[in-house]
């Protein structure tokens, strides 16, 4: 059935693509008939209407609304949001004001979004400007790099000269260099799931299809993370030149960045240096007067984290439910519109072009085969350098948090690393580290995407657990049961502790995180459990008196 559908999807293809379409036609004044949609693809209604009625940005509960306010965890552990909600409210009215997920302010926090930007720090101070419809100055977050040789934060594909003058080289390499340089330097994927970039390109080379796509996944959702966002808003082409070089490498001719609806001020970065590229003739057909042919667009998120995962970004930009696809088939065979794809995350690409533009071995030899090169790091407002750094592989923790974090303004418990999915650390087991996967992982953490988000001394982790289960809870995508009923009875847990109903079974607990762990489709609801079993683990003690042992 889904595969019907990708391939009538497929027939109209990412120029005039039908998730555009269903959420362009819900968002316009005057909607048409989604019936005219569904004939138009000659696809059932009913596929139209579970796409549209999937989105939390589509739902007319939001669309009632003028302000959202962010409710990521740094942003909750700042403890910023209820004043801000406050204000907000007595402005807008009582029911004008809504939640959105991390918005990527977590370095200054109080972050919310109204009219399709985002404010943060002092903005609020100046609501009435902003209702106004006045433009705010916004003071740009910190960002440095402290690598040997920087790949993502150097200066080296800065203008559009030096992005012809690099194209015109590699497209004129021979593609299993290419290939090999990738595989040379060790680089693994930065969305998470950490695979060899070189091997995915590869496989996806060889892979048989008449077309192939290239996704660039800017879905960045994590609390704590917004490096995907610096690179999109800083660094626009040397991640473009990523996704050309890799279409070059895997013979595709079509691209597409799926950037969340969250991040305006990426999106219009995007699409200047799109149209600046396509204008110069270096996207497009015939690039450089060669034989290879490269278009770019962009897809915007409509509020759903489970975009993220790269089934489930495929299914969205196919306009189906964003709902996870059991795998195999990888995407590098049977991907976007059932055809060969690479999927990407926007760190890796512009790893990648920064590879190829420094050469594999400057990159290899920094930390070891398997967490090798430099990796984005960010910091929230708990930091005493709050901001976003580039930072060897292999670095101490030690270094990280304090050198370069600069240690912290108060007292902190504990750290949530890699977004909700990631480790929860008790700050001394954080400091046994190396920032390196598999020292996190086999220490029964996760490194993931690296944003910090810091858990102060006096946060209650019964409320840092209600938190997690309730964010699962919303964005799970709702396929598998364990994942749709767990992440619910979970939550339900927690509101009735904190409602003072009851206490916490901590057997049922136990058994539904287990069950969640073995039994979800992906690492959504799967994962969850990683950070409740590192609470439990670490902070037990101090939720003794919430917990029954037995039921
Ligand atoms: C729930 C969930 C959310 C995810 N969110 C993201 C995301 O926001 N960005 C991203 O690049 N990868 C995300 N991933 C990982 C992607 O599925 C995929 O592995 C990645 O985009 C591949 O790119 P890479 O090889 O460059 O890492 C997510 C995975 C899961 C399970």
């Amino acid at each position: 059935m889904s595969k019907n559908i990708s391939n009538l999807s497929g027939r109209i293809g990412l120029r005039d693509n039908l998730f555009k379409q269903i959420s362009e036609n819900k968002l316009s004044e005057s909607p048409k008939d989604i019936n005219e949609i569904a004939k138009e693809h000659n696809i059932g209604v009913s596929t139209i209407h579970g796409a549209e009625s999937f989105y939390e940005f589509l739902r007319p509960s939001h669309r009632e609304k003028k302000a959202f306010v962010c409710n990521g965890s740094a942003c909750m552990c700042a403890g910023t949001q209820e004043p801000l909600k406050k204000r907000l409210k007595e402005k807008l009215g009582d029911d004008k004001v809504g939640e959105m997920f991390c918005l990527g302010y977590c370095y200054e926090n109080h972050a919310f979004h109204y009219d399709g930007q985002n404010y943060a720090g002092n903005d609020i101070n100046k609501i009435d400007e902003i209702i106004s419809g006045n433009d705010l100055e916004q003071e740009k977050f910190y960002s440095e790099s402290f690598a040997s040789t920087s790949f993502l934060m150097d200066d080296k594909l800065s203008d559009i000269d030096k992005f012809e003058n690099q194209l015109k080289k590699f497209i004129n390499t021979d593609k299993q260099e290419i290939i090999k340089s990738l595989l040379d330097s060790n680089l693994t994927g930065r969305g998470g799931a950490g695979f060899p970039t070189g091997m995915k390109w590869d496989f996806c080379s060889k892979a048989k299809g008449d077309k192939k796509y290239v996704i660039c996944n800017a879905d960045e959702g994590d609390s704590g993370a917004y490096s995907d966002r610096y690179l999109l808003e800083d660094q626009a082409l040397k991640v473009i030149f990523g996704m050309v070089v890799c279409g070059y490498v895997i013979g595709s001719d079509e691209g597409v960045l799926y950037i969340r609806g969250e991040y305006p001020k990426s999106i219009e970065s995007l699409n200047a240096s799109i149209n600046l590229l396509k204008k110069q003739g270096l996207l497009g057909d015939n690039i450089l007067g060669t034989d290879f042919s490269f278009d770019l667009g962009i897809c915007i998120g409509q509020g759903a984290y489970i975009c993220g995962e790269e089934t489930a970004l495929i299914a969205s930009i196919e306009g189906r439910r964003a709902e996870v696809d059991v795998r195999p088939p990888f995407p590098v065979t049977e991907g976007l519109y059932k055809k060969p794809t690479v999927v990407n995350n926007v760190e890796t690409l512009a790893a990648a072009a920064g590879i190829l533009l420094n050469g594999a071995e400057k990159f290899s030899v920094i930390g070891n085969k398997k967490s090798a090169g430099t990796k984005l790091v960010c910091f929230d407002s708990f930091f005493n350098n709050p901001g976003v750094y580039e930072i060897e592989m292999g670095t101490p923790m030690k270094k990280v948090l304090y050198d370069i974090g600069g240690g912290f303004k108060e007292d902190i418990k504990a750290l949530q690393i890699g977004g909700p999915l990631g480790g929860v650390i008790p700050i001394a087991e954080a400091e046994k580290l190396n920032l390196d996967f598999q020292e996190f992982t086999t220490a029964g953490f996760m490194l993931g995407h690296a944003s910090i988000v810091s858990i102060p001394k006096d946060f209650p982790m019964v409320e840092y657990i209600h938190h997690l289960f309730e964010f699962t809870a919303e964005e799970s995508c709702g396929k598998c049961f364990p994942g749709r009923l767990g992440s619910y009875r979970g939550k339900e847990m927690f509101d009735q502790l904190k409602s003072k109903k009851t206490k916490i079974p901590l057997k049922v607990l136990n058994d539904l995180l287990i069950t969640m762990k073995k039994g979800c489709l992906c690492a959504l609801c799967g994962a969850i459990p990683t950070p409740i079993m590192n609470i439990l683990k670490y902070f037990g003690d101090e939720m003794k008196n919430d917990m029954v042992k037995e039921n």
